[in-house]
């Protein structure tokens, strides 16, 4: 794969993530989620089959990838957990995150970081109940050669 430089808007985000300081990516992120400079217009468009992750940085040392997910009206990922850590917040529109393994269902909107799974604790259903396109940005601790298969897990 062919490897872009990644936006300055989310360098900081990256340099965190390859340290592994979570606290710091939190930080990163709340910034990067708030001074969306890094959001281009085909973020905005999405895929009218399904939500559409694009990739916006992988690590060199495939310890992380950094991706934008387009969900349109209406959008809605399966039951899920994940094999590798992930952290995630909106960057436009309003997401609702069903939580499974707290029995709890959260609204986030743009800027609102949801709780990090970095123990792969998390049961989730992730959907866009609004009128509107959504974008998020998430990190997860996986390559690209795992990027299609290696995040989600079932729970069904
Ligand atoms: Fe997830």
């Amino acid at each position: 794969m062919k490897r872009s430089p990644i936006h300055p808007a989310l360098s900081a985000l990256a340099g965190a993530a390859k340290r592994q300081d979570f606290g710091e990516v939190e930080d990163a992120l709340h910034v990067a989620l708030r001074k969306t400079d890094w959001l281009r217009p085909e973020h905005r468009v999405g895929d009218p089959t399904g939500y559409m992750r694009h990739v916006l940085y992988v690590d060199p040392g495939n310890a992380f990838c950094m991706t934008a997910i387009t969900w349109l009206p209406g959008q809605v990922s399966s039951r899920h957990g994940h094999h590798v850590w992930c952290v995630y917040g909106i960057a436009e529109g309003e997401l609702t995150e069903e939580r499974f393994d707290q029995k709890k269902v959260t609204l986030l909107k743009a800027g609102d970081m949801a709780d990090r799974d970095l123990d792969c604790s998390v049961v989730h259903q992730v959907s866009n109940r609004t009128k509107r396109p959504i974008v998020s940005l998430h990190l997860y601790g996986i390559g690209a050669d795992k990027l299609t298969t290696g995040i989600n897990r079932s729970d069904s």
